[in-house]
Parts: structure tokens; C-alpha cells; sequence
């Protein structure tokens, strides 16, 4: 895999960024923006050479077909802001076209004629076998973002030897790709911490080192008091933390506690010495309403990716870029 910062970039050189656009928008304003930041120093080095970034990227799960309030032109404001004005591209969400999640060929190289060379910024969707992830590095040299790399770098450290205890908390939706994720951690980890939907659908005979909620908030959407006080305890004891998915119905306020009490204690940690690495988008969302973002050893851009890489040591998009050199 080759970075950015190896690329030969000359002047005017229409450089394709796949980026993480990914990020909660209301009524046009971004609420939280830390994966736009995260490729804004790429994107920054490009322009430095010269070069004339096409950024392109996804939000949401528009199903193939246009949607305004899914529309990249949200995001302009904050590009004009950290870029300059007419120092860049911005292209409509991928996803209004099936082609992207089909990870059609023609679709591929449709989007490949927008540049000259590729450079996949957006970790947190390198999970997914999808146009612009893979199927655009086919059609062009091909190169990892400057923030890619280092989301790469710093998930490898939970690889190797790692102080103990090692906890890992894994809360959220999307339980089908979780699942599988869960059995190959618990080889790994002391102790896993379930919450969300997770909990309540695990079916198996639970393994010694699983957790699961004791109790459950109303209607089941937060994990419940007793449960928080199991969960914190194990937490105080951690060397290293690994944190993914919200807790509960975050968002709403009465089914936050069990989100903001796990955030407030990895983050503790995190100030005795433990090795803390949160990540996901609504994790991210959820963290920084409680303004506790900075808190962390490391915060990963990518939910599923980052749980799809701690577990096979690889990524469709990663794949993508060693092939193509
Ligand atoms: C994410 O939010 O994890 C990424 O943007 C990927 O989104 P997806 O799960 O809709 O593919």
C-alpha cells in the first residue's frame, strides 16, 4: 500500500479522494463534523502540490435514488471553509447510484474518469466492496490518505501485546455484521461488554467472557442501572479499552445514561494510563454531545471498519490498494 505522500502529484493534476462524508446533517448545517476533519489533511497536502482534489463519498443509504437531504451540497460550506473556495471538487453522494453499492465496472470507471490518480481517504467505509472503495482502483495508481494510514497504524497496536485487562465494548445496530466480529474478539479480549440491540439477540450459550445486560432501561432502549455499575466496574479495571456502537437510543435524552456513563468511564481511564481507541459515527456523534471527544487515546473514524479490521487484519479497501501499485 502506498500513501499519498508518495504519489507524484504535478500541477492542475485532478487528484479522485474518496473521502468520509459520512456525518449527521440537520436542516443543511453538519452537526458533527470529525470525519470531514479527518480528511481535511490530505486533502490540504494535495492542493500544497498543486494538485486539484475530487472529493467524493457516501451519506447515508439513499437505496440508489436522489434524496436532498442526503446531498454532498451540505458539506460545501465546510469544504469552502478548511480547503478555499474553487480549491476543489465536490461530487453528489455516490449512493444516488446504484452503481456505487453494486460496485458496478462501468459505474467504476465512470468515476475514475474524474481524475488522474485515486487516493482512498475514507476508512470508515474500506469494509465495503463498493465502487469507490475498490472498484475505482482498478482504473488508476492508486494510494491510502495521510489519516488512512494512521487509523491503520494505531488499530495494529491493539494487534499485538496489549496491557490487560483488555475490554472491549461493543454496543449499536448493525448486528448482523457485528456478530461474527464478537466470536473472534473474545479469543482476544478479557472481557466483552455487549449493549444496544446486541445484548438482547445473542441466542448462544454465553461464553465466560462475554457480558450481556443484566436490565434494560423502558421499552429496552439503554442498558439498565445495574447493568451500567457491572459495566463500569470492569471498565475501572482495563489496561486497554476498545469501544464501538452506542449503548442505547442516544439521541434520546432519557435513553442516553447508559452511552454518556461508559463514555465518562473509558474516558477516566484514559487519564490513569489505559490505551482507549473509540470509534463509529454515532459513536463519535454520541461522545462529542458530551464533550468528551479529546478523551480518548484514539478516536476511529470507522464503526464497522474498525471492528471488520481488528478481526481479519484487512479491509476490501486495503486489499484494493495493495493490488494496484
Ligand atoms: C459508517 O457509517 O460506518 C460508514 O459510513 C459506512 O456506512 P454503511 O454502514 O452505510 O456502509
Amino acid at each position: 500500500m502506498k500513501s499519498v505522500l508518495e504519489a507524484n502529484i504535478t500541477a492542475g493534476q485532478r487528484v479522485l479522494v474518496r473521502c468520509d462524508l459520512d456525518v449527521p446533517v440537520a436542516r443543511r448545517e453538519v452537526q458533527e463534523k470529525y470525519r470531514l476533519d479527518a480528511s481535511v489533511e490530505t486533502l490540504n497536502y494535495i492542493i500544497s502540490r498543486g494538485g486539484f482534489p475530487i472529493i467524493m463519498g457516501h451519506m447515508g443509504s439513499p437505496g440508489g435514488k436522489a434524496d436532498e437531504q442526503l446531498s454532498t451540497k451540505s458539506l460545501a460550506f465546510f469544504f469552502d471553509n478548511a480547503l478555499g473556495v474553487g480549491k476543489y471538487e465536490l461530487m453528489e453522494n455516490l449512493r444516488f447510484n446504484r452503481g456505487e453499492e453494486e460496485n458496478n465496472p462501468q459505474y467504476a470507471r465512470q468515476l475514475s474518469a474524474n481524475g488522474t490518480i485515486f487516493v482512498n481517504e475514507s476508512f470508515a467505509t474500506s469494509h465495503r466492496k463498493h465502487a469507490s472503495i475498490v472498484g475505482v482502483s482498478e482504473w488508476l495508481p492508486a494510494y491510502a490518505g495521510i489519516r488512512f494510514q494512521k487509523e491503520i497504524e494505531t488499530l495494529n497496536l491493539l494487534l499485538g501485546d496489549v496491557k490487560r485487562l483488555f475490554v472491549i465494548v461493543i454496543g449499536g445496530a448493525k448486528l448482523e455484521s457485528k456478530l461474527p466480529v464478537v466470536k473472534k474478539f473474545l479469543k482476544r479480549a478479557d472481557f466483552i461488554l455487549l449493549g444496544g440491540k446486541l445484548g438482547m439477540e445473542w441466542e448462544e450459550e454465553l461464553p465466560f467472557n462475554l457480558v450481556i445486560p443484566k436490565d434494560y432501561a423502558p421499552e429496552n432502549k439503554d442498558i439498565g442501572k445495574q447493568t451500567i455499575a457491572d459495566y463500569t466496574e470492569i471498565i475501572s479495571r482495563a489496561g486497554t479499552i476498545l469501544w464501538a456502537g452506542p449503548l442505547g437510543a442516544y439521541e434520546q435524552p432519557e435513553y442516553s445514561l447508559g452511552t454518556a456513563e461508559i463514555a465518562s468511564a473509558i474516558a477516566k481511564k484514559t487519564q490513569e494510563g489505559a490505551f482507549t481507541v473509540i470509534g463509529g459515527g454515532d459513536t463519535i456523534t454520541a461522545v462529542n454531545s458530551y464533550s468528551l471527544l479529546d478523551k480518548f487515546s484514539f478516536v476511529s473514524t470507522g464503526g464497522g471498519a474498525m471492528l471488520q479490521y481488528l478481526a481479519e487484519k484487512t479491509l476490501p479497501g486495503i486489499e484494493a490498494l495493495n493490488k494496484r501499485r
